[in-house]
């Protein structure tokens, strides 16, 4: 990609890939059709879809209508095999609708990856709480509860994947299972209100609380995935760090309050419209701090795009990273752009120069790789984004998208 185009037009944004993918689990828990729609057209939802049909199930993906049709049978397989799980760690959210439907799963451990930790000791002190047998063995997370009952649970921390982890596992439970300190993130919403539609009973969703009373059985639905959030924000800084005009389609601006206010700081002039917003752009950016926090706070999914942003603001910025502790890493690439980037634990320091000068540089994961991208289009010259299939996995026709807005960019390999 060449740098140096303002980027000008409009953009519909999806269903976000952290509902979508587990909307897709959530089909287990009825036997039946379930139908997704807005699903956006990346490799985590064909690996998805593998891992259901593994199961047993039958999943059509129309790419043209943006559909998933997930044909679940009364009998299902209970193992996600450890050459899916590697290749796509949220494989783990089929974790608690197996154990409700089947009484027992095994699903490999996912292991590291290249942003942190990632434990899973609140998705299983939860199954615990409600009556699961959970064991390690040969690096395959087995589970087993012939009868799943209610019970009192409280995250350490608003997890987004324990949460929906014991959500799933709650709502055939018997009994009433009361969730404290649940992540609130749109995602979780979503699914929430996708499983009443399939006959769950669940109050409270939205807040920190949740309440499930299990029911005997769910019914099959046909529901749209929540618009990502991430990717609109993503174009958002788009728009602002290229000094362009992006109007944004498919997108809740609600759901990026905070992010948003960030860039009116940095200069941008924005506004809603019928069904997103509109981002325009005619200054040097300011330099914003960021923290990253739960929903609502900054989500640590936009944390590099706006590292790229204040890279090249007008000012100083102190990024905190209270999320996964690796997501600094690409700062080592940035600076291969001429970014002047110090790290200190949760901490980086973006002092903002004047110009970036185009190199090749690595993308380690989705988030990196869209803030790599970001910073290449305003650096001076040529920037090569190698290992670019990481985008890919979160950002459907990015490539297209961007040489739509004006953008000087090929895809390679
Ligand atoms: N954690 C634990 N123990 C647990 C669960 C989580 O220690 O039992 C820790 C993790 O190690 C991490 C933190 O809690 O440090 C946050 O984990 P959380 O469970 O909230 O995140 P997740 O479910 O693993 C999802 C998204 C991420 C997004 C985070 C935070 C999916 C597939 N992934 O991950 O998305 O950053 O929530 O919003 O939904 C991405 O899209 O690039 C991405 C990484």
């Amino acid at each position: 990609m060449t740098g140096g185009s303002r980027l000008v037009g409009e953009v519909r944004v999806t269903g976000a890939k952290n509902s979508v993918l587990k909307l897709m689990a959530a089909a287990l828990l009825a036997r039946g059709t379930t139908t997704l729609t807005e699903v956006p057209d990346i490799l985590d939802v064909e690996i998805m879809a593998e891992l259901l049909r593994r199961l047993g199930c039958e999943v059509g993906h129309d790419k043209i209508e943006a559909t998933v049709e997930i044909t679940v049978p009364e009998t299902l397989e209970h193992r996600a095999d450890y050459d899916l799980v590697r290749r796509m760690r949220a494989s783990i959210c089929v974790l608690g609708p197996l154990l409700a439907r089947c009484g027992q799963v095994d699903v490999a451990l996912p292991g590291g990856d290249n942003i942190g930790s990632r434990g899973l000791d609140m998705h299983i002190d939860g199954l615990e709480r409600m009556g699961a047998t959970v064991s390690n063995e040969h690096g395959y997370l087995i589970a087993s509860a012939p009868v799943l009952h209610g019970a009192s649970v409280w995250l350490d921390f608003p997890s987004v994947g324990a949460t929906e982890t014991i959500v799933m596992a709650a709502v055939l439970a018997e009994g009433v299972t009361i969730i404290d300190n649940v992540a609130r993130e749109p995602e979780i919403v979503d699914i929430c209100q996708m499983l009443v539609e399939m006959g769950a009973r669940i109050e409270g969703i939205g807040t920190s609380t949740l309440t499930i009373t299990g029911v005997n059985a769910l019914q099959p639905v046909t529901h749209r995935t929540v618009s990502d959030r991430i990717v609109a924000g993503t174009w958002a800084v788009a728009a602002v760090i290229t000094g362009g005009d992006i109007t944004v389609r498919n997108a809740n601006p609600e759901h990026l309050r905070i992010a948003l206010d960030k860039l009116t700081t940095a200069g941008a002039e924005i506004s809603t419209t019928d069904d997103g917003f509109r981002v325009i752009m005619s200054e040097r950016p300011k330099s914003v701090d960021i923290v990253t926090l739960p929903y609502p706070g900054f989500p640590t999914d936009l944390q590099p795009q706006f590292i790229a942003l204040n890279s090249i603001a007008e000012g100083a910025a102190l990024v905190t990273e209270n999320l996964f502790e690796a997501r600094f890493r690409f700062v080592q690439e940035l600076a291969r752009l001429g970014a002047d980037v110090r790290t200190d634990g949760h901490h980086a320091l973006v002092r903002g120069v004047d110009r970036l000068s185009g190199a090749p540089v690595e993308s380690t994961d989705i988030r990196a790789g869209a803030g790599l991208v970001l910073a290449g289009l305003v650096a001076e010259g040529v920037t090569t984004v190698y290992g670019a299939s990481h985008i890919d996995r979160g950002y459907a026709g990015f490539v297209e998208q961007l040489t739509a807005l004006g953008a000087s960019v090929q895809a390679q390999g």
